[in-house]
């Protein structure tokens, strides 16, 4: 019997039932544990609040299986040693979706003007179509590739950036300036490592068209928050929507809160789904007992 301790106690009424059951599904005979003997422990189900922080004692454990897509509070865990897998979820990637649609059709659409009008002014200036608005994607993995599709399929032209060469993608720093220079829209989803940290400073933000928005549903340290707030201030960015923060909750003096041109919005971008995401842990148990690879296996070198 395959003994799979769930870690994520805030989470455990969520999953108590989805994950023996997906487990059951995907022919696996395993029970799911809150608490157990270290040494007896095969799977390890992770959160960052996870009260399971050094892995040493977990001498048997085949893999860590994050519920989160985002790992960088453990990716770097000297104790660390059994493999990491992140998630990728379709109900997750679905809300994603979902969240920057939306926030793109608010800042395209010029949506405020018309929901807050105390003056009753009326003014009839229409927004241009979605295909002369350009938006660029920030990070083209399983989150920012799902966005730039549904994006592509409301007529945006969309530009995406990645590490890596990918077909009909932008890469490299030459890329990186490329890319920002015709986002009217811009959209982080990019992980947080060194590489990324401050990726949106004075210097990128000034590459940027004027009036051009943010939206960042990635991580608030890919953000210089004192350049982002020079950049609204001087206009030259127009809003940013921001989900993630450097520290949050968001502290409650944050400039941002104030701000009337940012929108804060509290890490509810996209939340990992039970019903989903239990499969998707259950496969990669599934994969680890038949000796197959795991799914979404993180590059602890790469960070993601
Ligand atoms: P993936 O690992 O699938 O994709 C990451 C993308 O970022 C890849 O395209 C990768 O490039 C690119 N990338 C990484 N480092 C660099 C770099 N140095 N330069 C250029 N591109 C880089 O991650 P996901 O799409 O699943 O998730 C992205 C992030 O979204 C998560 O790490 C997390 O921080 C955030 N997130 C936020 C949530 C929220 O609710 N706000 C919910 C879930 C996730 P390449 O393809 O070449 O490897
Ligand atoms: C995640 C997140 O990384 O919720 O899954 O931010």
């Amino acid at each position: 019997m395959t003994t799979v301790l769930f870690a994520a106690p805030a989470l455990w009424a969520e999953y108590e039932t989805e994950l023996p059951k997906a487990l059951a599904e995907a022919g696996v005979a395993a029970h799911v544990v809150t608490m157990a003997d270290p040494a007896e422990v095969d799977y390890i189900v992770y959160a960052p609040s996870s009260p399971v922080q050094d892995f040493a004692p977990y001498v048997r454990t085949k893999a860590v299986l994050s519920l989160w897509a985002g790992v960088e509070r453990i990716v770097n865990n000297p104790t660390l040693t059994q493999p990491l897998c992140r998630m990728v979820d379709p109900g997750l990637t679905e809300g994603m979706v979902e969240w920057v649609v939306g926030h793109t059709l608010r800042h395209h659409l010029g949506m405020d003007r018309h929901i807050v009008n105390p003056g009753h002014i009326w003014d009839p200036t229409c927004p241009p179509l979605a295909r002369e608005r350009p938006v660029t994607v920030l990070g083209m993995g399983a989150l920012g590739s799902a966005c730039a599709a549904a994006l592509r399929g409301l007529n945006f032209p969309v530009t995406g950036w990645s590490r890596t060469p990918k077909p009909g993608c932008l890469h490299g720093e030459a890329g990186l300036r490329q890319a920002l220079a015709t986002a009217q829209i811009l959209v982080l989803l990019l992980p947080k490592t060194p590489q990324t940290e401050n990726i949106l400073n004075a210097e990128t933000l000034a590459l940027l068209p004027h009036g051009a928005v943010v939206l960042n549903p990635g991580r608030g340290a890919l953000i210089d928050d004192a350049a982002l707030l020079a950049a609204l201030e001087s206009g030259h960015v127009g809003h940013a929507t921001l989900d993630v923060f450097r520290v949050e909750p968001l502290p409650s003096d944050h400039p941002y809160w104030s701000h009337p041109r940012v929108t804060v919005t509290p890490h509810i971008a996209a939340d990992t789904r039970a019903h989903s995401a239990a499969r998707v842990i259950a496969e990669n148990i599934r994969r680890g007992e038949a000796g197959e690879p795991f799914l979404h296996l993180v590059d602890r070198v790469r960070g993601y």
